[in-house]
């Protein structure tokens, strides 16, 4: 028994540090029926920004059945923080082919660590059923060159793909 439960351990801290997951590292709650009412996740304020240590904030809002922006732009080789937060149901947000996979449940916010690495752009379906649209929602993140990145307008305001 006791060999059973150590290896199954060992099996979880291996494929942890192998594919670098993050454990849920905290609680942040929010109020998710007045988040377009002003603050951190209204529309202005959705899209990717750059901190002044240089690193990108993106912040997500999922609802049914839609992320806002719908293409997100991120530089290639700058860690991200991504903030997410669900204006109504539970939904399932990641990114294909990264370690990118969360939940985001409404009444919290969901933060998520990483650095992208090849320019171009990937899927960012919702993997958590969450109503009759649950299918259509999706987006892209495009990644692209730090170079064609817009370092400065992004310093002042959030932007996508539009900019
Ligand atoms: Cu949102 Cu499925």
């Amino acid at each position: 028994m006791t060999a059973i439960m150590v290896a199954l351990l060992g099996v979880i801290v291996f494929t942890s540090a192998h594919w670098g997951l993050h454990p849920p590292s905290q609680v942040e709650t929010i109020d998710s029926t007045s988040l377009h009412e002003g603050g951190e996740f209204s529309e202005t304020h959705l899209g990717t920004l750059i901190a002044p240590d240089g690193t990108a904030l993106v912040r997500v809002l999922a609802q049914q059945y839609a992320f806002v922006p719908n293409c997100v732009l991120v530089p290639a080789g700058v860690p991200v923080k991504m903030r997410l937060a669900s204006a109504d149901v539970v939904h399932g947000f990641l990114v294909q082919g990264t370690n990118v996979n969360v939940m985001v449940v409404p009444g919290y916010v969901t933060t998520v660590r990483t650095t992208f690495g090849d320019s171009g752009d990937r899927l960012m379906p919702c993997h958590e059923f969450c109503g009759v649209g649950h299918q259509a929602m999706w987006a892209h993140i495009r990644i692209v060159e730090a170079a064609r990145f817009p370092f400065d307008e992004a310093k002042t305001k959030a932007v996508s793909c539009a900019h």
